[in-house]
């Protein structure tokens, strides 16, 4: 592939944009630079919500995170629009719930064939959604930090090697 090919713009979407999707930028992220393919994306996150735009990351996720190497420090909350589906040729919902808020902002039918949920890529994808810790117990921080982690690096793989 020749390296003045654009890079691919990947978005990764929940709700409200402070557990699930910054965690999964920044995990993606890290698998591709362990790839070697960092210069071939370009790689955000954002709610379908609004209520946490210019926030940092739910401070769950960034101790979970940084537990494991991971520095969630600079993430600032933001929400998707419609112009956002011009904006990115991927887009990775976490759940169903996101899928379906998703499509319904789509202007267009090719947008909404842009987003798929990100567990189709799980190697193990259970139920196929990412589960929302917010409410719950740091137990659930770390298993979605497991699930993600392996989920992006599938996801990962698949992007690089141009599936
Ligand atoms: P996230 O979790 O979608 O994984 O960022 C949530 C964070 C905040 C809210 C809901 C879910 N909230 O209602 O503020």
């Amino acid at each position: 592939m020749s390296d003045s090919y654009p890079p691919l713009r990947v978005a990764f979407v929940c709700l409200g944009n402070i557990c699930r999707s910054p965690l999964a930028e920044a995990l993606f992220r890290h698998h591709v630079e362990r790839l070697g393919a960092s210069e071939r994306f370009v790689v955000r996150s954002m709610g379908t919500g609004g209520w946490h735009v210019g926030d940092r990351a739910d401070a769950r996720t960034e101790a979970e995170a940084a537990r494991r190497g991971v520095d969630l420090s600079a993430h600032r909350g933001a929400q998707f629009t419609a112009d956002d589906f011009d904006r990115y040729d991927r887009i990775f919902a976490m759940d169903a719930a996101n899928l379906r808020d998703l499509r319904r902002l789509a202007p267009y039918e090719q947008h909404a064939d842009k987003v798929e949920r990100i567990r189709a890529y799980d190697p193990a994808p259970g139920d196929g959604d990412v589960p929302d810790p917010y409410y719950g117990g740091p137990d659930g921080f770390a298993h979605v930090h497991d699930l993600l982690d392996r989920t992006t690096a599938a996801l990962a793989e698949r992007l690089v090697s141009g599936g």
